[in-house]
């Protein structure tokens, strides 16, 4: 079992030097997996263009496979036509591409009827996550927010998924409520049963941490919510990545995630909501291809997922995700977070030996789940970046969108260090990082 003693501050920021303890049982079983051997580097162009480069910012966007590229040059070169206008064959082909895709994404996160069919018109297709889950706030939320009602989030939102709920609840007169972690980045029975209650309507939380890694127990959230007649909003956009999500397990009512973070293009966002309340929402975005009729003074909406979808969409963005998804499921999500795992215990065991560096966030590599905040005592983090980035290694430094977390662990300057893994880095990569970070204190104190 985790020892929770060992964190002794008042915060999440475990004291510098801080090693794993060997007895934990989670350090006793990490995967043992060769993080030598690296035979998907190959499969992104970007690493063979830029070899000096060690990326370690995937959590901020991943890097593409070469199929994914060809995938959205292939949408241009073979079926470009706009979807949904025409009734000529090419359109019809762009359209049912977009179709397929649509229905791949709802298998993908378990969107599936008795049957196992896919819901397909639940998966409404946009541009990021920020985008998705504004449509929630601003065009579900209020049809079941009255004053005094409580919106519940937790203090480690990525902005997306906490501005959006600032300003439905003070549109709504409802209440924005936080549910604040243990110093290990857990939430306890008593502060979820003490924050979700009978006037909680809505709780939104990320499933992982953009800066703390850690997986939250949505499943828990779920069902604290449902008990209260409410509903349950996930933002997926750091654990598809990572794992197997599946909206039915978590409990979802709604889930975002943004396509460039699971290997696929920027500009493609995803949002499933349940159908009925997709259906009482109204539109974020008014325009082409989103109504059934308009007269001079009124427009009838499309149903789901037309009536989200105003505008030409990124096509062959969308087309190129499916095939991201593809090459995701090829390489295996069991093998995915089994490789993430061991890179993440070597890294840590690795960054605990460095005297001067302070990770945020639990200590236990088990709990990490694509980033690792941290510190490097006395230097700015914008200077650790700059300097690493001299090195080649790309890491993120700043308040990664996450202020009001950054506020409550009392994180100096309100910025950290950023690195996030993905299954194509190696131990050849943590080792570069380990060096510049000693780089970095060098320079500083050479
Ligand atoms: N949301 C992205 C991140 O956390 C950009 O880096």
């Amino acid at each position: 079992m985790i020892d929770t003693e060992n964190v002794t501050c008042d915060t999440c920021t475990a004291p510098a030097g801080m090693t794993v303890d060997a007895s934990d049982e989670a350090s006793r079983n990490w995967p043992r997996v060769d993080i030598e051997a690296n035979s998907y580097k190959a499969d992104f162009p970007l690493f063979a263009a830029r070899p000096e480069v060690v990326f370690l910012d995937s959590g901020a966007t991943s890097q593409r496979p070469q199929c994914v590229l060809d995938a959205q040059a292939d949408f241009y070169r073979t079926m470009n036509a706009n979807p949904l206008r025409g009734l000529y064959s090419l359109s019809v082909e762009a359209t049912q591409a977009i179709a397929d895709v649509r229905a791949q994404i709802a298998r993908f996160i378990g969107v599936v009827d008795e049957h196992g069919r896919a819901r397909a018109s639940e998966v409404v297709f946009c541009r990021n996550t920020s985008e998705a889950l504004n449509i929630v706030a601003k065009c579900f939320a209020p049809t079941v927010l009255e004053p005094g009602d409580e919106v519940a989030i937790t203090i480690m939102e990525h902005h997306s998924n906490l501005i959006p709920w600032q300003q439905v609840c003070a549109a709504t007169g409802a209440k924005l409520v936080y549910l604040y972690p243990t110093k290990t980045g857990e939430f306890s029975d008593e502060e979820i049963a003490a924050k979700i209650g009978p006037r909680t309507k809505i709780v939104s939380a990320a499933h992982v941490s953009n800066v703390l890694g850690v997986e939250n127990p949505i499943a828990k959230l779920a069902a604290a919510v449902h008990a209260q007649g409410g509903h349950m909003v996930v933002d997926a956009a750091q654990s598809i990545p990572h794992m197997p999500v599946d909206v039915q397990e978590l409990g979802a009512d709604f889930l975002a995630f943004s396509a460039h973070k699971v290997f696929g293009p920027m500009g493609v966002g995803v949002l499933w909501g349940r159908a009925e309340l997709l259906d009482a929402a109204e539109p974020l975005l008014t325009g082409g291809e989103m109504i059934d009729s308009v007269t001079e003074q009124g427009a009838v909406w499309a149903p789901v997922p037309e009536k989200f979808e105003a505008g030409t969409q990124d096509a062959a963005g969308i087309y190129a995700t499916g095939v991201a998804l593809d090459y995701l499921e090829r390489v295996g999500l069991a093998a995915v977070a089994e490789r993430e795992a061991a890179l993440t215990h070597y890294a840590m065991s690795r960054m605990v030996e460095l005297p001067f560096v302070d990770i945020i966030g639990s200590i236990y590599w088990d709990r990490h789940h694509g980033p690792i905040s941290f510190n490097v005592r006395g230097i700015h983090p914008h200077d650790v970046a700059s300097i690493m980035d001299m090195d080649g290694v790309c890491i993120r430094a700043g308040h990664h969108c996450a202020q009001p977390l950054l506020t409550w662990l009392g994180v100096e300057n309100l910025a950290c260090c950023r690195m996030s893994l993905a299954f194509y880095n190696d131990k050849a990569d943590i080792d570069r990082f380990i060096e510049s970070l000693q780089h970095v204190w060098n320079v500083f104190n050479g």
